[in-house]
């Protein structure tokens, strides 16, 4: 046990890493079909490296109809052939480890592919015992049993083909039904796989969507939402049903993750504080869970993209830093900035005239300090933008085309949606890995299965190796000041504090252990800010021109960020 200034925690061998996602698809292409693969992976695995990450969490790689790129799964343990064989992950892992990276996979368990051999049995059989793995439910008067809505819009329930009256769960596409968890076979099931993966020396997991495995089988629903249709959304069960979900994660952990000492980072939206402290820290369900908390107070309770709210700083930051003094006591979150169903942080987060290199930098600052396990997704490290769409036929994510059309029911026009997915839509994050600036960005020879994004003069990973003052070059500086032993404790560590003075388009906090104290600071506002700190305060590393201290006084030009010791 070690006290840290916050709650006395029991160290583990992931405390203070930092972390790296991969979008197979979207990385790097070995064989010229335009689509990402793990022969691909292997060949930038020393890239991986030299950003000074310690895991990788890969998403799904098994073998999938791609209805929604993976995330329905046929068969748990093999890899699709879109992306290699079980032969070339195990060269990735033994090689990954040569390189000192941990690799982690994606665990899709709410739910899985329609194709896959159970559900095709519980499908077409009544009498297969198949069926109770997952929810076969009757309707009412010829509707569904209740008024939920799917996460990629419609009903949750799917009338079963030539049966009376039958319906299944899913809770996101109709391709995705939901396993039913309460079942004690079916768990068992899941664990063998599970172990399984453990066993072939994958560290551990990133647990997709797990809070919904929880369920009311009451099936009553929820009152109408503002979607103004009679339906609900999914996803508002959760706070209701949330503590019930140790229940089964508690066993499990006990029966998997826990034995092996494997590393959890859970997907586990809307957990309120009464219950998050049984998800993370010494005795959690998980080692972590991300923070997801600026990213809720955009998409909670909102009916579709059209009444989202544009992200400003101010939003970023308050949600980080609500969770962080949560966490202080509680133990470690995952903060992150972007992944695969986000749009890219720099344009989401910043104003149209800071979507640059120097907000990219001023942003990674403040994000790389934050109490936890950062997560860094493929192409934040070079600042990468969200691209431009220019037809909703480009964009292959299902949830926009449904918000697309969602958005003309609540009469936008076309432009107006189109505007409107190139702001929120996920394949923003998911176009191609910039490589170099040759065509397609040196992601494939052949045709991406997406369109690239159309900036890769500067977003590409070539030109920024070469360049000192570089995105990436920033990262490596930041992930490689994580690891100054003067300071490394008190980063993994270290009390969170919020430095609220500075007003709206500041992001500023200090981090404290017995013997260290740091200040991190960026200013997205347009007006240079001053603080006062210590007199010995000394900058350990900066970005943007203009972060000057003397005699205490810290001075930050607009876009520019430090890190600080104060003595
Ligand atoms: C969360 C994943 O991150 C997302 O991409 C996916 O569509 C859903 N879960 C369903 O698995």
């Amino acid at each position: 046990m070690t006290e840290v200034g916050t709650a006395p925690v029991v160290k583990r061998w992931w405390h203070g890493m930092v972390a790296y996602q991969i979008y197979p698809r979207s990385f790097k292409d070995s064989n010229g079909d335009g689509v990402g693969d793990l022969r691909g992976i292997i060949e930038k695995l020393g890239y991986i490296a030299s950003l000074g990450v310690d895991i990788i969490w890969i998403s799904p790689i098994f073998v999938s109809p791609f209805i929604d790129n993976g995330y329905d799964v046929a068969d748990y343990r093999k890899i699709s052939p879109v992306y290699g064989t079980l032969e070339d992950f195990d060269e990735l892992l033994v090689k990954a480890k040569e390189l000192g990276l941990y690799v982690i996979l994606d665990l899709v368990i709410n739910h899985c592919s329609d194709q896959h051999p159970l559900f095709r049995k519980a499908l077409s059989d009544p009498q297969a015992p198949e069926r109770e793995f997952f929810y076969f439910v009757k309707g009412h008067n010829d509707a569904p049993p209740d008024n939920l809505r799917s996460y990629f819009g419609g009903s949750v329930w799917e009338r079963v083909p030539g049966e009376d009256n039958l319906y299944y769960l899913h809770t996101y596409a109709k391709e995705q039904p939901d396993f039913n968890w309460y079942n004690p076979r079916l768990r068992e099931r899941i664990y063998e796989m599970i172990n399984w993966w453990l066993d072939r020396g994958v560290a551990g997991f990133r647990i997709d969507a797990i809070m919904n495995i929880v369920k009311d089988t009451s099936f009553k629903g929820l009152p109408p939402d503002e979607q103004g249709d009679g339906s609900c959304a999914a996803a508002a069960l959760i706070p209701h049903l949330a503590y019930t979900a140790p229940m089964l994660l508690d066993e499990l952990k006990a029966r998997t993750f826990g034995p092996r000492d494997a590393f959890t980072v859970a997907e586990a939206f809307g957990l309120g504080d009464d219950v998050i402290g049984r998800f993370i820290g010494d005795d959690g369900c998980f080692s972590t869970v991300f923070d997801f908390t600026a990213r809720q107070s955009i998409d909670q309770d909102r009916p579709g993209y059209y009444a989202y709210p544009q992200g400003t700083i101010k939003l970023y930051r308050d949600g980080n830093f609500s969770m962080q003094k949560k966490s202080n006591a509680l133990g470690f979150v995952a903060p992150l900035l972007e992944n695969h169903d986000e749009p890219r942080a720099v344009s989401f987060y910043l104003k149209p005239h800071q979507r640059n290199a120097q907000g990219a930098k001023a942003l990674a600052t403040v994000f790389m300090f934050l109490r936890g396990i950062p997560f860094i997704y493929q192409g934040q490290e070079l600042g990468m933008t969200s691209p431009k769409f220019e037809s909703i036929d480009e964009f292959d994510d299902l949830q926009t085309h449904d918000e697309y059309h969602k958005a003309l029911r609540h009469g936008l026009t076309p432009q107006e949606a189109l505007a409107l997915m190139n702001v929120h839509s996920r394949d923003l994050s998911r176009t191609p890995m910039i490589w170099d600036d040759g065509p397609a960005g040196g992601f494939t020879t052949g045709t991406p299965w997406i369109r690239p994004h159309q900036d890769i003069a500067i977003l590409n990973a070539r030109a920024q190796e070469c360049d000192p003052a570089s995105v990436l070059n920033h990262y490596r500086a930041l992930i490689r000041l994580r690891r100054d032993p003067q300071i490394a404790p008190c980063v993994t560590y270290g009390r969170f504090e919020e430095v609220a003075e500075a007003g709206d388009e500041v992001i500023c906090y200090r981090r404290f252990s017995e013997s260290v104290t740091i200040e991190v600071a960026a200013n997205f506002s347009d007006e240079e800010i001053k603080f006062r700190l210590t007199p010995d305060s000394q900058v350990l590393l900066s970005s943007g021109d203009g972060a000057n201290l003397n005699d205490g006084i810290l001075t930050l030009a607009p876009l520019a960020s430090c890190v600080v010791t104060i003595k």
